[in-house]
């Protein structure tokens, strides 16, 4: 046996030995907030995390772009900007789909543990207790870093001084509502790009135009949905696939994996 050979049969191994442990199987109390700052997500640089690929982002005539490296469309002259589709939307009266920025306390700084990752948020507060979101982490949001927070991506929903919406879209500011609040009423979505008005309307018709909302979340699959629209699964995602019981996963693969030293040293030894 030559050596690419036993190289390529021990990765193959590696492959389906590791067991999938759901090591970002987190859940907690968490705040949430809103956003929409047209800027280019932090998920959908390069290398963020480990995933299929960043999260999907658009140039100003909302087509993909295909170049992780280009820059943000926020204040640095790039031209890489949040594609108009991840925007939230309801599955129900009781469940929505979305996007979200980040943050989660004990693991600061570290976008790995959430891009591309989903989280079920059950509302705790009124008037939003019994309806859930799923939102896919496409975002950080480092602002706030002593309680876990979900800043909900909102067309309108707030904005802030920079003027990317302006860019993209090619409207005026204004159009996106004052800035940390957004729009003041459902009347105000019609003012924006017609691509975003129904997120807009979302707001104020499921959302129930609920103010700082607070949710339990926990780590859940994505949604096809979801993904089909951003292009990102993190490489974690089979262990969170529903109806796969982590427990009995892990033990598997432990067990399976005891083998491996015995099976390489015979390998070796057969050189
Ligand atoms: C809007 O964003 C700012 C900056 O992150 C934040 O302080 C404010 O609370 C946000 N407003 C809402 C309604 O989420
Ligand atoms: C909403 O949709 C979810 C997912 O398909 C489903 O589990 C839930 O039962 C639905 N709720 C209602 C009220 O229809
Ligand atoms: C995540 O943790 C919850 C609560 O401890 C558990 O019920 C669930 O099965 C775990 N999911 C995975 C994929 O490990």
């Amino acid at each position: 046996m030559t050596i690419p050979n036993l190289r390529n049969i021990l990765f193959a191994l590696q492959l389906l030995l590791v067991p999938i442990r759901a090591q970002h199987n987190v859940s907690g109390e968490a705040i949430t907030t809103r956003f929409w700052d047209c800027c280019k997500p932090s998920c959908s640089w390069r290398g963020k995390a480990s995933v299929s690929q960043p999260i999907q982002d658009c140039d100003i005539n909302d087509a993909p772009h295909n170049n992780p490296n280009q820059g943000s469309g926020c204040g640095t002259g790039g031209t890489a900007y949040t594609c108009n589709n991840q925007q939230p939307w309801a599955v129900n009266d009781t469940l929505s789909y979305g996007f979200a920025g980040v943050f989660l306390t004990g693991h600061p700084e570290t976008e790995d543990f959430w891009c591309c990752a989903c989280y079920q948020l059950d509302f705790t507060s009124d008037p939003l207790k019994g309806k859930s979101m799923i939102v896919q982490a496409s975002n950080s949001a480092f602002e706030v870093n002593k309680v876990n927070r979900f800043s909900l991506a909102v067309p309108g929903g707030n904005t802030t001084s920079q003027d990317a919406c302006s860019r993209q879209y090619n409207v005026d500011q204004s159009v996106f509502g004052a800035t940390g609040s957004g729009v003041g009423s459902l009347d105000e979505c019609d003012r924006l790009p017609e691509q975003l008005r129904d997120a807009c309307r979302w707001r104020f018709d499921w959302f129930q135009d609920a103010q700082y909302p607070t949710a339990n979340f926990h780590r859940v699959a994505c949604p096809k949905e979801i993904t089909d629209k951003t292009k990102c699964t993190r490489n974690d995602e089979p262990a969170f696939v529903a109806g796969k019981p982590s427990a009995s996963t892990v033990i598997a693969g432990s067990s399976l994996l005891a083998g491996v030293p015995m099976l390489l040293a015979s390998l070796l030894l057969a050189q």
